[in-house]
């Protein structure tokens, strides 16, 4: 089995940084035993005013990515976090295009695309979220949701390269199965089924070796209890973790479905 990639979104779950020192405390204590650090690739992303903590809390064995980031590298941009700094905080990745900031923030395909070509150009690690809003219900539904699906991937990756593509990551993450939304996910056939059409628009947009080397992930209320039959899938290559990653002990056993033998 190929290795999983698993990605903990925590979103504004933690409140404090005494928060996320016990987190860090509990995680580091567990994740050192139970051998999944080289089983899986995991990456943490917490909102960037705990980026240095988490930096400094070495944990071994896992990555650390930001929420988001502006697309100029430096200059006048009021409250933005831009890619030097990111970087300079340890950051490796970061999550671009998620539903909250497209839905809160006003952000739309224009700036995600701005955001995905100046992350990778800095050679940030772009974890790209996309996803319907609605579950079709009916053929014409399933429509829409295709195309959408591939505009939304047009949209992003217009101006760029192939060789760019190689610090992308895709995630299926189709709104309506975020927690905070139905908190019911996607099942694991779906999920498959959307992951191998956003490869093939891959494969149209750049080729087949491309498209079969890009990692693409599924997220929408992922937990231990249904973590494994999207891991099992050979098709999908991990999982984007909200809500349950916020808890110490729930994201472990969810990194364990991750290196689980059988
Ligand atoms: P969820 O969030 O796991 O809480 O549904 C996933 C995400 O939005 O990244």
């Amino acid at each position: 089995m190929k290795k999983k990639l698993i990605v903990a979104n925590w979103k504004a779950y933690l409140a404090s940084q005494k928060e996320v020192k016990e987190y860090v405390s509990v995680f580091s204590r567990n994740f050192g035993k139970s051998g999944a650090k080289n089983a899986a690739d995991v990456v943490f992303c917490p909102p960037f005013l705990y980026l240095a903590a988490f930096r400094s809390a070495h944990i071994g064995g896992v990555a650390v990515g930001a929420q988001d980031v502006f697309w100029e590298e430096r200059g006048p941009y009021t409250g933005e976090a831009t890619t030097s700094m990111l970087k300079d905080a340890g950051a490796s990745y970061v999550i671009i295009g998620h539903s909250e900031r497209r839905r809160y923030l006003g952000e739309n395909d224009e700036m995600v695309s701005k955001k995905l070509r100046g992350a990778l150009e800095a050679k940030i690690n772009v974890i790209l979220c996309i996803g319907e809003w609605t579950k079709a219900s009916d053929d014409v539904g399933e429509k829409k949701t295709l195309d959408f699906i591939k505009n939304q991937l047009h949209c992003a990756l217009a101006g760029v390269s192939r060789t760019l593509l190689k610090r992308m990551v895709v995630v299926y993450e189709p709104v309506w199965a975020i927690s905070g939304n139905s908190g019911i996910a996607d099942t694991p056939e779906n999920a498959s089924r959307m992951i191998m059409f956003i490869r093939r628009i891959i494969a149209k947009l750049y080729d087949g070796h491309t498209a079969r080397s890009l990692a693409v992930l599924y997220g929408g209320s992922v937990s231990s209890q249904n973590a494994a039959g999207f891991i099992r899938q050979d098709t999908i290559d991990g999982v984007l973790v909200g809500s349950a990653s916020a808890n110490p002990n729930e994201f472990l056993k969810i990194i364990a479905e991750a290196t689980r033998k059988t």
